[in-house]
């Protein structure tokens, strides 16, 4: 029997409604494959855990979380007890910078049942590879002067090491979907780091001969995934870059909360978290309507990551057999609750 550690974060709002319900569907599919089972360990760190200890998570509570295989996270942020930027910061930020978690992955997939806001968007299939760590998003820089002399400048940092490292996680991942990777760049207006990344592009793209490769400037690429997301399979971008396409990704499948992500540690010091795109969702909490299956699908990448493709790839079809069937919540013009939908992705699976 192989047991996965999991620790579970269920955090604030919804968060706490959606991963008890994943922790449902993960448990059916152990019972049904029989060699596997999941060991979750629940931490109630969250806004309300502040209030108490006027900390969002204890001083020692990195290194309790190092020692599971993964994280699993639902969402973090209650404005009013706690102010975002503690929130966030002092949980889901911090995790993900002190477990080197350097690479975000999320997927963006037309499920069938499910109304996008596109009149025509075929069938669009894709997957954003982000650099996590560095990039645009950098403490390098700062203000100087006063009034009308004030000056801000803001570094973007670009590492061979880290732009190499996202680029060859995204044509891993292409390999074994349809074998394109698109690289988004803007080497036309951004004249130092861009150009790097075309470089880097082009050298790491001569290792993998099977798949083929584009590149586009950042602003054509926002308008494709609108006008034609199916073009797609793999993109890969910086960290600002990626941040924009994930929410157009996002919100072409119809629901924030359907979207996954997960924050993934490659050196395999500490665990990677999982975690859907989602945010605590305060006008919905408690109502029992919170969609689960950003969470649901959230799970199937953690399976992924674990090696256990099958399975990951048997969820996501349940989750789609679902959606087909008009088994919905509100978000997603349906009347079903968050648990309705739950017992039929376990029914499913189970079939
Ligand atoms: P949000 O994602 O919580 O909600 C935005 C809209 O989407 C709301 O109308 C909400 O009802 C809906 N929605 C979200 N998840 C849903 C689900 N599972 N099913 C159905 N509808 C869903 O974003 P918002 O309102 O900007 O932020 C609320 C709180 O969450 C804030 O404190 C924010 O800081 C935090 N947040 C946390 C994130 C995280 O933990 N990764 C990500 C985004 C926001
Ligand atoms: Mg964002």
């Amino acid at each position: 029997m192989k047991t996965y550690k999991i620790a579970s974060i269920p955090g604030d709002g919804v968060g706490k409604e959606v991963v008890l319900q994943a922790e449902r569907v993960l448990n059916a599919i152990a019972e049904l494959h029989g060699g596997i089972a999941f060991d979750f360990t629940s931490f109630p760190w969250s806004c309300e855990y502040y209030l108490e200890h006027g900390t969002m998570m204890p001083d020692d509570g990195l290194e309790t979380l190092q020692h599971f295989d993964a994280l699993f996270l639902g969402a973090v942020g209650n404005q009013k007890l706690v102010p975002d930027h503690v929130s966030l910061w002092g949980l889901l930020i911090k995790i993900r910078r002190e477990f080197e978690q350097v690479i975000n992955v999320r997927p963006a997939k037309l499920l069938p049942g499910i109304t996008s806001p596109l009149v025509n968007p075929k069938d669009f299939d894709l997957l954003v590879v982000r650099e996590n760590s560095e990039g645009e998003y950098s403490s390098v820089g700062g203000r100087i002067y006063q009034d009308e002399d004030e000056i801000a400048i803001q570094n973007a940092v670009f590492s061979r090491r880290g732009t190499e490292r996202v680029m060859r996680y995204a044509f891993e991942l292409a390999a074994n979907r349809r074998k394109h990777v698109t690289s988004a760049t803007k080497s036309n207006g951004i004249v130092h780091s861009m150009p790097f990344w075309d470089d880097i592009f082009k050298e790491v793209s001569r290792d993998y001969a099977g798949i083929k490769t584009d590149s586009q400037h950042i602003d054509a690429l926002a308008a494709f995934f609108v006008t034609h997301p199916e073009r797609f399979d793999v993109i890969v971008a910086s960290n600002l870059f990626g941040d924009v396409l994930t929410d157009i990704g996002a919100a072409i499948m119809g629901s924030v909360g359907i979207a996954p992500a997960a924050n993934i540690n490659v050196n395999g010091k500490y665990p990677s978290m999982f975690e859907p795109v989602h945010g605590s969702a305060p006008d919905i909490v408690g109502k029992g309507i919170a969609n689960p299956i950003g969470q649901i699908w959230t799970a199937k990448l953690m399976l992924d990551s674990f090696g256990e493709e099958e399975l990951g790839n048997l969820l996501l079809q349940s989750i789609e057999t679902v959606t087909n069937s008009g088994v919905l919540t509100p978000d997603v013009g349906g009347k079903h609750s968050t648990e309705d939908v739950t017992s039929a992705i376990i029914s499913q699976i189970k079939k």
